[in-house]
């Protein structure tokens, strides 16, 4: 085989190599700015993975008319079970609070630049005592109080 020929097989595997470089590397780069949120316990969470991506603000919200009169009355959205099944563990084996950057919640938020105040009543770890929302007795209490700051 001549010099020419050798190289004419050559060259199209250096750039087929560079080609399949740029690719991994690329992909690799855009995983490094992807957010990474921790997989949730069992097989399935309350709606599919790609409706809980898409819509979960909207399916939790109780502020919002629509969520009261035609959203999840029946169905499993109580902010405790989301806590529950996405706890997340600290070094000490303990689930994390949402104070923490790697609570579920603040996976994609903070990358998302949104900030969410449900754990100012909410427990934000399965473990937590009432905050004012869980367990009917501070939950009126908390009620309440929001309703009262919500129409003076
Ligand atoms: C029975 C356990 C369970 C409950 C309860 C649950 N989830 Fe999930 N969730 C999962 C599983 C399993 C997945 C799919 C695997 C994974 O984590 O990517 C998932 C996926 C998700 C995702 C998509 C994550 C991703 O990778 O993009 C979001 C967002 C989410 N859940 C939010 C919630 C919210 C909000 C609630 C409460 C309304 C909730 N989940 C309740 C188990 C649960
Ligand atoms: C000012 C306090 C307060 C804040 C802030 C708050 N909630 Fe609530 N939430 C309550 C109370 C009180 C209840 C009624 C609890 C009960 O029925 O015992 C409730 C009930 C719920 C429920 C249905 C029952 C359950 O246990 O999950 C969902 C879902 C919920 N809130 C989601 C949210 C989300 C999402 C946010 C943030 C966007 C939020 N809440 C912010 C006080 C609050
Ligand atoms: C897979 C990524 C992801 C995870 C995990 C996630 N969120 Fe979100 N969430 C988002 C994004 C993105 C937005 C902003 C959507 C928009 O602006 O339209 C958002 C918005 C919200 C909002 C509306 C905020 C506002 O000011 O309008 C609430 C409430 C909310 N998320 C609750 C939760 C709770 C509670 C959890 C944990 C149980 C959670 N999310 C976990 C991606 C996520």
């Amino acid at each position: 085989m001549t010099a020419s020929g050798t190289l004419r097989r050559v060259i199209p595997e250096c750039v087929l190599a560079l080609l399949l470089f740029a690719m991994v590397s690329g992909s690799a780069f855009a995983e490094g700015l992807m957010p990474h949120p921790p997989k949730g316990k069992g097989e399935h969470c309350v709606a599919s993975t790609d409706v809980m991506r898409r819509n979960h603000m909207d399916l939790m919200k109780h502020q919002r008319d629509e969520t009261v009169h035609e959203g999840v009355r029946g169905k499993p959205f109580g902010l405790a079970g989301c806590v529950g099944c996405h706890a997340v563990k600290g070094a000490d084996g303990q689930p994390v609070s949402h104070g923490d950057s790697r609570h579920f919640c603040r996976s994609c938020h903070d990358y998302a630049a949104v900030s969410i105040d449900c754990f100012q009543c909410h427990a934000s770890r399965p473990d937590e005592k009432v905050k004012g929302a869980e367990g009917s007795r501070s939950g009126l209490s908390g009620l309440a109080a929001f309703f009262q700051k919500e129409r003076p």
